[in-house]
């Protein structure tokens, strides 16, 4: 299990004084000092957090492997041609949106277009790529069928869901796409809404092998830091598959 570290919101909070700091750079070293296996950041077409600054300085002084996510406009493709980062997520994007909604519509064929061009492109560059989609039959099947490496199943309407019922539902559905992409050779990914809180189904489900986290990981470290926020995720992902079993018995870490 690969736990990426999204430090999209690092830049969110500096943007909100059009400033230089916090910097998501330095945000990166201590994620990687708290045992992140990898930074995602998703660099908007409004550049509305992640900036062109930010990717360049990251593709320099990240020492694990970025995860780039962009949209498939060609521009974007462009941007990630000429950083050359360990990985691209295509995701959707939609200017009004507060953060990614949903996964890549892959049953609308101008989508498919546009996904299938971009992964060309970027597979030709020597890119690995995945592509964010709702953990559903269709979807995976689109994706093997597009022919990208990975498949990142959305978590979204499994943080979100109502009550325990609604939540055991959403991750049978996210554990039945995980086993459909993998019996399809595609890697599989999980991530959106993820807290350390709710992680723990998610991180122990056996085909699931990279997590990316954001929010919640940002959020805990305005208190206790960076490094130590992550290397708390850290901690409960990688015993995520002993706890699973007994679900009542979680355990905080110390400091929690
Ligand atoms: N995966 C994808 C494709 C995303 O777009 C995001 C949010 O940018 C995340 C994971 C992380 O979501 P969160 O910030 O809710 O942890």
């Amino acid at each position: 299990m690969r736990l990426y570290i999204n430090i999209d919101h690092v830049a969110t909070v500096r943007q909100a004084r059009m400033t230089d700091e916090p910097d998501p750079v330095r945000a990166a070293v201590l994620a990687e000092l708290g045992g992140a296996d990898g930074i995602t950041i998703h660099h908007r077409q409004d550049a509305r957090h992640i900036s062109k600054r930010d990717v360049d300085l990251l593709a320099r002084t990240v020492r694990t492997g970025i995860n780039l996510e962009i949209s498939s406009n060609p521009e974007m493709v462009d941007l990630a041609l000429a950083t050359r980062p360990m990985q691209v997520t295509l995701v959707p994007e939609k200017r009004e949106e507060v953060t990614t909604e949903g996964g890549l519509n892959l049953t609308s064929e101008s989508v498919r277009r546009s996904v299938s061009a971009a992964l060309e492109r970027l597979m030709d560059g020597g890119t690995r790529t995945s592509l964010f989609i709702d953990p559903d039959p269709e979807s995976v099947d689109r994706t093997k069928d597009l022919g990208a490496h990975a498949a990142e199943l959305h978590t979204g309407e499994y943080a979100n869901a109502a009550g325990d019922e609604d939540r055991a539902e959403e991750l049978e559905r996210l554990e039945a796409a995980a086993r459909r992409a993998d019996a399809a050779g595609l890697a599989v990914h999980a991530g959106h809404g993820l807290t350390y809180e709710n992680v723990v189904p998610v991180a122990a489900l056996p085909l699931v092998e990279e997590l990316n986290i954001g929010h919640s990981v940002v959020s805990r470290s305005v208190f206790v830091g960076i490094e130590r926020a992550v290397r708390e995720m850290k901690e409960i992902v990688m015993a995520a598959p002993a706890r699973a079993h007994r679900p009542g018995e979680w355990v905080p870490p110390i400091g929690f």
